[in-house]
């Protein structure tokens, strides 16, 4: 029996979550493939760093390049995080003809098309299972479990920060900061939190599920992008009242109008979304991730499981490194091919073309006539109003109106909305959140 050597770069909180389970379960993995996997370094950047599972010293090095550059060393495991140095490891350990596993979005998002590019050139693979809904198997369910679906519908919930951060303000009325701390404690936030509740880590999540669902990079520029900082206690009440769960939603959705899977059309974007609380995804809470698939010959599907968290995360490293192990020993490399451009001309529709329902709260004075000059505007862009909720307000003061939207393009309702906000009733912005009804 062949053993194949892993060498490491990062034993951070996936890092030491790969040791950590390697160490629990290693004889486990190896007995299913067939193939032992020893870990031979694990490069960190500072020996006394607090990590959630320690690493004993003698199997660290504080030099990357010993781990890349060792010829004992058959597959190198990327789990540092950035595009910078993160990019020079992938690109070296390819450039040696390793097969490299990485649980990095933001450096495949980023720099995707060049790294696949590189591990073609040197006949080598790149795996990147952890980079998408931690525990959850999507990669490898649209790699190989749809292969012969064309999908036309995927909501995911895949930011496990910002679920645990609208969970908990849905159901304690807990504070965002103090949750986003609580977070960061738990390991599940980014070393930058921005690229969590600003909604770039689920850009990035997002941008690789499309890509991988519709064959043509989708270059994080194409993906509309709104995070969860604008998202009140208020507004989840009222989506509440309405019979909604507010949800930060990646979406990517085939266009009628896409030409099969030769020239798809797709919408790929990530913002908070009025979610019924009779669908799955309005159920999914606290650090669980949730991917629903649609498929042309398998119907809906439904993932669920841990998106972030040292555990949930280095099960996905293990799946990864069970393959890598097999295509090496086995010389399988080209099985399934990590990712295959096979699409051409492939667009993505901007946001102003996509249509959805939407919720609006406005503050308006409490006057006659107030909800007449609203509803006129609306009417006059051709855009239905389908319900309305004003709570009792004090005549001449200010009051919250709620209004749900028909169907409408995302530029109609905002061109409305930027003319609402100049009426003399109107105070403040307009608030609006779409709604999404899973047709
Ligand atoms: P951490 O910050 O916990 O760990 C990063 C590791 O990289 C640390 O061990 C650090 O060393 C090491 N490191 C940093 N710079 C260097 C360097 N120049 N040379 C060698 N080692 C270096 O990050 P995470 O483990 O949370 O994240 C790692 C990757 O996994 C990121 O891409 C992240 O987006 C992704 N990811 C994270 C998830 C999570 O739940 N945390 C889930 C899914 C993906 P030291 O320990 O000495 O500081
Ligand atoms: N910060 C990420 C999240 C980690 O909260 O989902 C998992 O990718």
């Amino acid at each position: 029996m062949r053993q194949v050597n892993l060498g490491m770069i990062g034993g951070g909180t996936v890092g030491s979550g790969v040791y950590h389970a390697l160490r629990l379960n290693g004889q486990l993995l190896a007995s299913r493939i067939g193939v032992p996997i020893r870990i031979r370094k694990i490069a960190v950047k500072a020996f006394d760093e607090p990590r959630p599972y320690s690493i004993p010293r003698s199997l660290m090095t504080l030099d990357w390049q010993r781990v890349v550059h060792d010829p004992e060393v058959d597959i190198v495991t990327e789990l540092v995080g950035g595009t910078t140095i993160a990019r020079t490891m992938v690109l070296t350990a390819l450039g040696l003809g390793k097969p490299v596993i990485t649980a990095n979005k933001a450096l495949l998002s980023a720099h995707g098309e060049e790294l696949f590019a590189a591990a073609k050139k040197n006949r080598t693979n790149l795996y990147y299972e952890a980079s998408v809904c931690g525990g959850i198997p999507i990669i490898k369910s649209l790699r190989e479990g749809f292969v012969g679906n064309r999908i036309t519908h995927l909501y995911g919930i895949v930011n496990g920060t910002c679920n645990y951060i609208l969970t908990r303000m849905k159901l304690e009325g807990a504070d965002f900061d103090a949750v986003l701390k609580d977070a960061q404690a738990q390991g599940y936030a980014e070393a930058e939190p921005s690229l969590d509740v600003d909604g770039y880590d689920a850009q990035h999540k997002i941008g690789i599920l499309a890509s991988l669902a519709h064959g043509f990079w989708v270059k994080p520029g194409r993906i509309y992008v709104e995070g969860i900082r604008a998202i009140t206690r208020l507004d989840m009440q009222y989506a509440g009242q309405l019979g909604y769960t507010i949800k930060l939603l990646g979406i990517i959705k085939a266009q009628p109008d896409g030409t099969g899977g030769r020239a798809p059309r797709i919408q790929v974007s990530v913002y908070p979304t009025l979610v019924p609380n009779s669908h799955v995804l309005a159920s999914v809470n606290h650090v669980f991730n949730a991917v629903f698939v649609r498929g042309d010959v398998v119907g809906d599907t439904l993932f669920y499981g841990r998106g972030a968290g040292k555990d949930a995360t280095a099960s996905a490293v293990l799946s990864d490194l069970a393959d890598a192990a097999l295509d090496l020993t086995a010389g399988t490399k080209n099985r399934v091919p990590a990712f295959v451009p096979h699409a051409r001309g492939g667009t993505v529709v901007p946001i102003r073309d996509v249509v959805s329902q939407y919720f609006v709260r406005l503050n308006v004075v409490d006057r006659p006539g107030t909800l007449a000059r609203i509803s006129r505007v609306f009417g006059d862009a051709q855009i239905g109003i389908s319900s309305v909720i004003q709570p009792e307000g004090r005549q001449g003061g200010s009051v919250p109106l709620i209004m749900m939207l028909h169907e409408a393009p995302n530029g109609a309702v905002t061109r409305a909305l930027r003319r609402i906000q100049k009426l003399p009733v109107v105070r403040g912005r307009p608030v609006m959140i779409r709604v999404e009804n899973f047709q």
